[in-house]
C-alpha cells in the first residue's frame, strides 16, 4: 500500500477533512507546505507559509524537491499538498514528474467544493493571509488541479478520486475520503 496524495485549492477545507480522515485510518498526515517551510526557514528565505508561493519559481522548485525527499523517506502517509500553486509567474505544478516519482502515490484524492463557497471560506479565515480570488478564478484553479491529478496518475499508475466538501458537510466528506482510501 502506497502513499495517498491529497490536493485542493487553498480554503477548500482539505486540511479539515484530511486530519479527521487520517485519525480514522490510523495514518500520519504530512503537510507538504510545512515540510517546505522548514527548508525555506533554514535557508532564511521566508518566515511564513503564505510567503513561499511568492518566491521565484526556481527557488520554489528547489525547496519542493528537498521536501519530496524527506516525505519519501516516511513510508505510507497522507500527503496534504497542491496540484497547482498560484504564483506571480503562473501556475506552478505541485507534483511535477520528479516529485511524483519520489513519492510514488497509490491514490490522488482531489477535495473540491463550490467556488463561491470556497471564496466565502477564505474570507472568513482570519488565521491566514489568503489570496482573494473571484469564484471563476477558483473554478479555473480547480480545473487545473484535475489536470494535475490526471498527469500524476498517468505517470505513476495511481488512481484518482474526487471528494466533495460541500458547505456544512465535513462529516460526509470525511466518510467519502475514508471509503475511497480503505
Ligand atoms: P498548505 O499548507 O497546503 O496551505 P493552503 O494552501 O492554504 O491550504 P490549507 O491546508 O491551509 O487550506 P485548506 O484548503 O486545507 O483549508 P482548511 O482546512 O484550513 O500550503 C502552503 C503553501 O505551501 C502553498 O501556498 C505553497 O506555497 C506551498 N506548497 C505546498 N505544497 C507544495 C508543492 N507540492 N509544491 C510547491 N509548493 C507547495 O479550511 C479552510 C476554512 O474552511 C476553515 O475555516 C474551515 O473551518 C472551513 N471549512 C472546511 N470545510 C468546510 C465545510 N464543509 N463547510 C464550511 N466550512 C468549511
Amino acid at each position: 500500500m502506497g502513499t495517498i496524495i491529497v490536493t485542493g485549492v487553498p480554503g477548500v477545507g482539505k486540511t479539515t477533512v484530511v486530519e479527521r480522515a487520517a485519525e480514522e485510518l490510523g495514518l500520519e498526515v504530512v503537510v507538504y507546505g510545512t515540510e517546505m517551510l522548514e527548508v525555506a526557514k533554514k535557508r532564511g528565505l521566508v518566515d511564513h507559509r503564505d510567503e513561499m508561493r511568492h518566491l521565484d519559481t526556481e527557488t520554489q522548485r528547489e525547496i519542493q524537491t528537498a521536501a519530496a525527499e524527506s516525505i519519501a523517506a516516511k513510508g505510507r502517509v497522507i500527503v496534504d499538498t497542491h496540484g497547482f500553486i498560484q504564483t506571480p509567474e503562473g501556475y506552478l505544478p505541485g507534483i511535477p514528474k520528479w516529485v511524483a516519482e519520489r513519492i510514488e502515490p497509490e491514490t490522488v484524492v482531489l477535495v473540491e467544493a463550490d467556488p463561491e463557497a470556497i471564496a466565502a471560506r477564505r474570507a472568513d479565515d482570519e488565521t491566514r493571509e489568503r489570496d482573494e480570488e473571484a469564484a471563476d478564478e477558483i473554478d479555473e484553479h480547480q480545473g487545473f488541479n484535475r489536470h494535475a491529478a490526471s498527469a500524476v496518475a498517468t505517470l505513476t499508475g495511481a488512481t484518482v478520486a474526487v471528494v466533495e466538501n460541500a458547505d456544512g458537510q465535513v462529516d460526509e466528506a470525511v466518510a467519502d475520503f475514508v471509503n475511497t482510501v480503505e
